[in-house]
């Protein structure tokens, strides 16, 4: 009878808990407890302005270390990496007849290689830069003794010496003694190695420096989509109760002048890759200007050595974070879920976006659950391609996507345009022999809370 009774109530909590794992309220408990608890669990740190979204065991304003270890490794090891690769443009001349090895230096085709060796130090140096402003960021929020250890192991890994204060808290001195190369014998755990983020990653998030803030990108890449999407939302005359978000927002210029120009309206960026994240956060913390040369790693299709390491200025001194402006480092799709209820309009606003789902039914109900937080209109204004990723699920034509919104309640602010001749670089080589321009796919649908059909 007792054992019974016993079952019956171990089955009762069971169940009870089964439901309660499930609630929302119960997982932001949770999350709460576990944020409060954050840089005390091993594997969390506290992440300076990078607002890390609740998913499994992360918590809001954290980053695994481990993630963080191979973003950082891979900045760390950029240089390196990419000195390695231009030296394998050497290698492969070796083979080669004498004759044609004198000629290739009589065309100074071995001068052109070492200037790239020259141009991937200074490449280098604001990757460097950038590495040495996150650890600035990560010690400044993570005073906790509790962190010290992981924060002194971490930062020393990747080659910078750490001083303790009086205070307790930590500071950045210079290089440390260690050689980037012995980093994994410190802090990363087995099976981290080989799991950094690659040095062609970081060369694209360099890139998108130059896209995002260098005026000469902006001019042609940034600010045709910059006008775009103000011409859509300025006629909104938004207001301190709606709310603008920018997924995929990539090195953040678009949601920074989103910002500036709506400056009573807050914006919320979203951007999933830690690394794209970190030299955004870079952008509005480095406070010096930074010169890039973009394409010089690049072999092919360039017209002469002097185009090939041309420089780009990228002027930083005078960017802040505007106060209306959010960065969240997360997955859209996930994002969606954290917003709290809004009194007024929820615009969202995508650039180049789209087409990197890898089933673009999940952007499309994720934008759609946004009309869950929002009494009124939820506004969806994009620009960009459709030049679909890696084993895409579906690949829609831009008319067969425009009828799926249709479908599904969407409804068109303004007749689609059937101009295909607007186009648009996405980290071009206007100097170089391939030029490669995309038109845009535009639209500004809305949908009215209650009206989706999925
Ligand atoms: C093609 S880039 C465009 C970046 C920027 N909008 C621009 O125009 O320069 C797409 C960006 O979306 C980000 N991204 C991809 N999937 C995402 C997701 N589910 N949530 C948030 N960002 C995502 C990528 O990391 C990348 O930075």
């Amino acid at each position: 009878m007792v054992r019974e009774q016993f079952l019956v109530a171990a089955t009762v909590v069971f169940v009870m808990l089964s439901l309660l794992r499930r609630s929302a309220l119960f997982q932001r408990v949770v999350a709460r407890f576990i944020e409060g608890t954050g840089p005390k669990v091993p594997g969390l740190l506290k992440t300076p302005g990078w607002q890390v979204l609740s998913s499994g065991h992360r918590s809001v304003g954290t980053t695994e270390l481990r993630e963080l270890q191979r973003a950082l490794a891979g900045m760390a090891r950029y240089e390196r990496a990419m000195a390695k690769g231009n030296a394998v443009i050497v290698d492969r001349t070796i083979a080669l007849p004498q004759e044609q090895r004198e000629q290739l230096i009589q065309v100074g085709y071995f001068d052109k290689i070492a200037s790239v060796n020259g141009a991937i130090l200074e490449n280098g140096s604001v990757v460097w830069r950038v590495l040495r402003s996150a650890l600035e960021q990560l010690l400044e929020v993570n005073k906790e003794e509790s962190c010290r250890e992981t924060l002194i192991q971490l930062c020393e890994s990747l080659g910078f010496a750490v001083d303790i204060l009086p205070s307790g808290g930590l500071q950045l001195t210079g290089e440390s003694h260690h050689r980037h190369e012995d980093y994994e014998t410190l802090v990363c755990s087995p099976g981290a190695r080989g799991g950094d983020v690659s040095p062609t990653r970081v060369g694209e998030a360099l890139q998108h420096l130059c896209r995002d803030w260098a005026p000469e990108f902006q001019h042609r890449e940034s600010q045709p989509l910059v006008e775009y999407i103000e011409s859509q939302l300025s006629p909104l005359n938004l207001n301190s109760h709606d709310l603008v978000v920018v997924p995929g927002s990539g090195c953040g210029y678009i949601a920074y002048e989103v910002a500036k120009r709506h400056a009573s309206t807050p914006v919320v960026s979203v951007e999933q890759s830690l690394l794209m994240h970190l030299f955004n956060e870079f952008v509005f913390h480095s406070g010096e200007d930074v010169t890039v040369r973009p394409f010089a790693s690049y072999y092919s299709n360039q017209w002469d050595k002097n185009l090939q390491m041309r420089s780009v200025k990228v002027p930083l001194v005078r960017v802040h974070r505007p106060d209306n402006l959010q960065c969240v480092r997360g997955d859209f799709n996930e994002w969606v879920h954290s917003t709290p209820r809004q009194s007024g309009r929820i615009v969202v606003v995508s650039a180049y976006f789209l087409d990197t789902a890898q089933n673009v039914f999940e952007y499309v109900s994720s934008v759609e659950s946004l009309a869950m937080a929002c009494p009124n209109t939820v506004h969806w204004v994009n620009v960009g391609p459709l030049k679909y990723g890696t084993q895409p699920a579906v690949q829609f034509t831009a008319q067969e996507l425009s009828r799926l919104l249709a479908a599904r309640g969407w409804k068109e602010t303004a007749p689609p345009s059937d101009d295909h001749g607007d186009l648009n670089g996405y980290l071009t080589n206007v100097e170089s022999l391939y030029q490669g321009y995309y038109a845009l796919y535009k639209f500004h649908k809305t949908l009215t809370a209650g009206s989706t059909k999925q």
